[in-house]
C-alpha cells in the first residue's frame, strides 16, 4: 500500500493524516480584519435615507445600517465584533426580542430614544451607554421630536462561530415599563458619570499607548460590562502622541470629540468627531492629537473574551 492509498484508507474510517500534506499540522491563519476608518459625513446621509427603505418592525426588526469589515466575509466590523449604527425616526419603536448574542448601544445623537431593558426603561441621553446581555429581552423607541442614532456593538460573530447564535421576537406584548422588575446587573451607564471618571482619571495617570483611559466596568462586581466586550472611554489630549503597541485584541472606536490621526499598520487615518475606525489583531497602532480641544474616543473591544481564554497579550 502507497501513502495515497493509505489517506483513502484513513478517509473510509473519517480519519485524516494532516502530516501527509506540507506545513505545520495546525495550519496558521492570517487575520482577514482589515484596518478600516468609517466616515460620519458619508453615514449620516445613507442613514437619513434608510427610512424610505426600511421601517423597523415590517420585515426587519432594526433600522440599522452596519459598519462592514471590507475584509470580512460576515460583514461585520471585525471578526469578533458587530458594529452598526440605528436610527429611529420620532414616535417609531423597535420590537421586543431577545437572543444569545451580547448587545451594547452606546447613544450617538437625538433626544428621547429609550432602551426597554427586561422592563426597565432606560432614557439614552448623548453619550450613555446601555447594556443588553444575553438573553434579555429589550426593546427602543424613540419619543423625542427628531431621529435618533446610536452605536450597536454585539459579540454576535463570537455566538455564530459558536454554533448557538438563537433569536426569538416576543410574541405577546407585555407590560413593560413600571414592571418593577429587579435587573441583576447595571445596564446603564450615563454619559455625565463616564466623562467625569475620565476627567479624574486624567488628574492622575495616563498610559503612553492610550494617553487617558477609563474601563466602564460593573460597579458591584468591576468585571468587565459584558464577557467577551470591554468598553473604553479615553482622552487624547492637545500635544500627544501616544507610543505603538500591538494587541491580540481587536478593537472598533467612536470618535465622539474631536480631531486625531491613529496609525495602524503604517498606514495613517486621520479621523474627526463622529467617525468610527477598527484596529484588528495584533496591528501596531498608535493615536495622535489634531486641532484645539481634547479628543475624546468610545471603544469596544474583545479583550475580556481574549482574557478568558488565556491569549490576551500586548507587545510594544
Ligand atoms: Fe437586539
Ligand atoms: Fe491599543
Amino acid at each position: 500500500m502507497d501513502l495515497e492509498a493509505y489517506c483513502a484508507w484513513l478517509s473510509d474510517a473519517g480519519l485524516d493524516a494532516p502530516w501527509s500534506r506540507s506545513g505545520p499540522l495546525i495550519q496558521s491563519k492570517a487575520s482577514r480584519v482589515q484596518p478600516f476608518l468609517w466616515r460620519w459625513a458619508e453615514i449620516e446621509p445613507r442613514l437619513r435615507c434608510s427610512p424610505q427603505f426600511v421601517v423597523p418592525g415590517r420585515g426587519a426588526e432594526r433600522r440599522i445600517l452596519r459598519l462592514a469589515n471590507p475584509g470580512v466575509p460576515e460583514r461585520t466590523s471585525a471578526h469578533t465584533l458587530s458594529g452598526a449604527i440605528q436610527y429611529l425616526l420620532p414616535g417609531e419603536t423597535a420590537p421586543a426580542h431577545r437572543h444569545t448574542p451580547n448587545a451594547l448601544r452606546f447613544m450617538l445623537k437625538g433626544e428621547g430614544a429609550y432602551t426597554i431593558v427586561e422592563g426597565d426603561k432606560c432614557v439614552m441621553a448623548p453619550g450613555d451607554l446601555v447594556l443588553t446581555p444575553s438573553m434579555m429581552w429589550h426593546e427602543h423607541g424613540n419619543e423625542g421630536s427628531e431621529p435618533v442614532m446610536w452605536l450597536d456593538g454585539l459579540d454576535s460573530p463570537v455566538v455564530r462561530y459558536l454554533e448557538i447564535l438563537k433569536m426569538e421576537p416576543r410574541e405577546e406584548p407585555r407590560e413593560a415599563v413600571g414592571s418593577g422588575a429587579i435587573t441583576p446587573r447595571t445596564i446603564h451607564y450615563k454619559w455625565d458619570d463616564a466623562y467625569r471618571r475620565l476627567l479624574q482619571q486624567a488628574e492622575s495617570s495616563a498610559s503612553p499607548y492610550d494617553d487617558v483611559i477609563v474601563e466602564y466596568r460593573d460597579p458591584l462586581t468591576g468585571a468587565s460590562v459584558l464577557p467577551t466586550i470591554g468598553c473604553y472611554l479615553q482622552m487624547i489630549r492637545p500635544g500627544v502622541e501616544t507610543r505603538a503597541h500591538r494587541q491580540t485584541s481587536s478593537a472598533v472606536y467612536q470618535v465622539v470629540q474631536g480631531s486625531g490621526s491613529t496609525t495602524i499598520a503604517d498606514e495613517r487615518y486621520d479621523w474627526d468627531a463622529g467617525d468610527f475606525f477598527v484596529v484588528p489583531p495584533n496591528a501596531p497602532h498608535n493615536h495622535r492629537h489634531r486641532g484645539t480641544e481634547p479628543a475624546i474616543l468610545f471603544s469596544m473591544q474583545d479583550i475580556p473574551l481574549l482574557h478568558a481564554l488565556g491569549l490576551y497579550y500586548e507587545s510594544s
